[in-house]
Formats: C-alpha cells, sequence, structure tokens
C-alpha cells in the first residue's frame, strides 16, 4: 500500500475550508492523514473543530516575535516537526516571507476568494462588487512569493448578481471554495499533478 500523505493546515479563524478537506479526506477515504492544524491566533474557532476531530491544533501568534522573519521562523519550526508532504493555507490570513515560501516550494497551496490575477489582497467581494464584474470566484495555487499569485491549479466562476452584497457574492463563493479546494488537494495527494519550473505539470493515469 502506498504511504499515507501528511498534512499540515495553517488557518487564522472560521476554518470553514479546513472542515470541507477534513470531511472529504474522511469521506472518501484519502491516502492521507491531517496531521497538524495550526492557527496564528489563539482564538481562530477552526482550532476547536480541529481539536474535536482528533487533530494536533497548535497555535503560532505571530504577535509573540518581533518581526515577521522571526515569526515564519518559529512557524516553520513547528510545521517540520509533522514533516508534511503539503501545507495548505485556509484562510491563513499572513503575508509570509519568501524564505518561508521557499522552504515550502512546490508542496505549500493557497485558496483566494477571486479569480486571480484579480483582486488580489483583501476584501476582494467588496471590490468586485465596485469594479461591476459579471463573473467572480475562487482560485486555489501554489504559494510563491508574491502574494496571492502562483501558479493556478483549480478555479470556480460564480456570477455576480444585480441584488448581490458583499455578504452573499461571499457566501456564493465560499460554496464553491469548499468544492475546489478539497479537490485541488486530493489530487494533490493522489500525485495527479505538481509543480515544475513555474508551472503545474497534470499527470493522467
Ligand atoms: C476564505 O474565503 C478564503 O478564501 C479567504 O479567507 C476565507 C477563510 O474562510 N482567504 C484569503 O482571503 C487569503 N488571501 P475559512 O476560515 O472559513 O476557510
Amino acid at each position: 500500500m502506498r504511504a499515507m500523505k501528511r498534512i499540515v493546515i495553517l488557518i487564522s479563524g472560521r476554518g470553514s475550508n479546513m472542515e470541507a478537506i477534513l470531511r472529504a479526506a474522511s469521506a472518501e477515504k484519502w491516502p492521507a492523514q491531517i496531521v497538524a492544524v495550526i492557527s496564528n491566533k489563539s482564538t481562530a474557532a477552526g482550532l476547536a473543530t480541529a481539536s474535536s476531530a482528533g487533530i494536533a491544533a497548535r497555535v503560532v501568534e505571530h504577535v509573540s516575535y518581533p518581526d515577521r522573519a522571526q515569526f515564519d521562523q518559529a512557524l516553520s519550526t513547528v510545521i517540520d516537526e509533522y514533516s508534511p508532504d503539503l501545507v495548505i493555507l485556509a484562510g491563513f490570513l499572513r503575508i509570509l516571507t519568501s524564505a518561508f515560501v521557499a522552504h515550502y516550494h512546490g508542496r505549500m497551496v493557497n485558496i483566494h476568494p477571486s479569480l486571480l490575477p484579480s483582486f488580489p489582497g483583501l476584501d476582494t467581494h467588496q471590490r468586485a462588487l465596485e469594479a461591476g464584474v459579471k463573473f467572480h470566484g475562487a482560485t486555489v495555487h501554489f504559494v510563491t512569493p508574491e502574494l496571492d499569485h502562483g501558479p493556478i491549479i483549480e478555479q470556480a466562476i460564480v456570477p455576480v448578481l444585480d441584488t448581490d452584497t458583499e455578504d452573499t457574492l461571499a457566501a456564493r463563493v465560499l460554496e464553491q471554495e469548499h468544492v475546489i479546494y478539497p479537490r485541488a488537494v486530493r489530487d494533490f495527494i493522489e500525485g495527479r499533478y505538481a509543480l515544475m519550473e513555474g508551472r503545474i505539470v497534470r499527470h493522467t493515469a
């Protein structure tokens, strides 16, 4: 039997994407184990969800470190205790140093609530409404040093309705996030694609 892949998930808050991944991993019996969930905020609601699923829930608070480099160093020390094959950013709202990103090159993914390269950064739904785009969505991508950039693994598109508010649009996008993120992670675990020389290379069975 193939070795189980080891996954570490980083969160900052609610953790609904983390939960969608936990649910899919268990329902679909992935050859993978979520070995730890780590938050940079002790108040993150997702920590309790992880603990009750029997997963190590750890906190590395950025406010305890004098600068970004030292926080990233402490964070990667904790992550590496779990020897992950994949690090998943699931609503982990921190800008990462290039040293941290380089350390997890080709094995760290993120989900962003927009159709990248449109609307990197914060307040994506509000900015999409202000721009008047007719379509919006979410993107799963490998993490590279530039914020909310990096080779695109999956995207989901949703319509923007005339009646939308930031909240209704966010909810429509989030529903799709919960579809594409577990799928992208499972495909990675199953070796269906990899990052090679800055591009996604897909392997067909
Ligand atoms: C999600 O919408 C995710 O796409 C977004 O934060 C939310 C976290 O929700 N991430 C970013 O904005 C990253 N730039 P969750 O904690 O319920 O998964």
